[in-house]
């Protein structure tokens, strides 16, 4: 549909929920894709379920919060594709609490993988799509992104810099002939962050997914596969007029 044929594409967290979506939906594109998670066996499953569709998949550990970690495995896998025309940043991990019992340690923890991550992999892969005058980088921040939360100081707030740190970089790589977006996923179901956060939820008094249905517009919750139907437009030329752009895909829970 979108016409990624011939083309490669390096997933970070594509070893389950919503980057295992979006690696399969590049792969049906026609893309070579890289999985990078710090689960080898679940990045080595989506680059197998990958093949089956056709297309050559390569899967690496790696933790994007540590930049030397990040920059093993994004060489690893640039050398395995031959070159990356598409960096998906989703890695992310979700730790709740009431802000005054925010640890140290969960705020660091939040921000080396969610914002840290993309600062690693960018690093890493933006030099080729410069050198090559071509490319899409599309990262998963959050509709917490736009909307503090409570209880998801931590969260928000990297999600808030994610969305910051896309926008500086489309300014700056435009001239380079590349594209920075982000999407900004609402509640999204069967993802193992969402079985966790059901649970934390439940325990901190906050309202669980079947409560929070009412106040989604569209009146269901949302699926990996609706992120990755936005990621792939994302990653096309059919949104080659579009750069530094945060787009929700939350049922209308969010829309500003
Ligand atoms: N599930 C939701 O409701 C929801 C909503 C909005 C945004 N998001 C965002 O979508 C992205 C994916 O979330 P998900 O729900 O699929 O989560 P998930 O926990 O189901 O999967 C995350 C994947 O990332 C990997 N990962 C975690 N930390 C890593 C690290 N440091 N280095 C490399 N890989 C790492 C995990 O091993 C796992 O395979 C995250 O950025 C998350 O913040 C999710």
């Amino acid at each position: 549909m979108y016409d990624l044929d011939g083309r490669t594409a390096l997933v970070t967290g594509g070893g389950a929920g919503i980057g295992r979506a979006i690696a399969l939906r590049l792969a049906a594109e026609g893309c070579d894709i890289g999985i990078l998670d710090l689960d080898l066996a679940g990045a080595e499953a989506t680059a197998a379920e990958a093949r089956a569709l056709g297309r050559a998949a390569h899967a690496a550990s790696g933790n994007v919060g540590e930049r030397a970690s990040a920059e093993a495995a994004v060489a690893a896998l640039s050398a395995a594709l031959g070159r990356v025309d598409i960096l998906v940043n989703n890695a992310g991990i979700l730790r709740t609490s009431p802000f005054l019992e925010t640890t140290d340690a969960e705020w660091r923890g939040t921000f080396a993988v969610n914002l840290d991550g993309a600062f690693h992999c960018c690093q890493a892969v933006l030099p080729g799509m410069v050198a090559r005058r071509a490319g899409a980088v599309v990262n998963v921040a959050s509709w917490t992104g736009k909307k503090g939360v409570p209880n998801h100081a931590a969260y928000s707030a990297s999600k808030f810099a994610l969305i910051g740190l896309t926008q500086a970089i489309a300014g700056e790589m435009a001239a380079h002939g590349i594209r920075v977006n982000a999407v900004c996923p609402g509640i999204i179901v069967e993802t193992r962050m969402r079985e966790e956060a059901e649970e934390r939820n439940r325990a901190q008094g906050l309202p669980d997914v079947a409560t929070r249905l009412a106040s989604i517009p569209l009146r269901r919750a949302g699926y990996p596969e609706d992120v990755a139907n936005l990621v792939a437009f994302l990653a096309s030329d059919q949104a080659a007029y579009m750069t530094g752009q945060a787009v929700n895909v939350t049922g209308g829970l969010w829309m500003g």
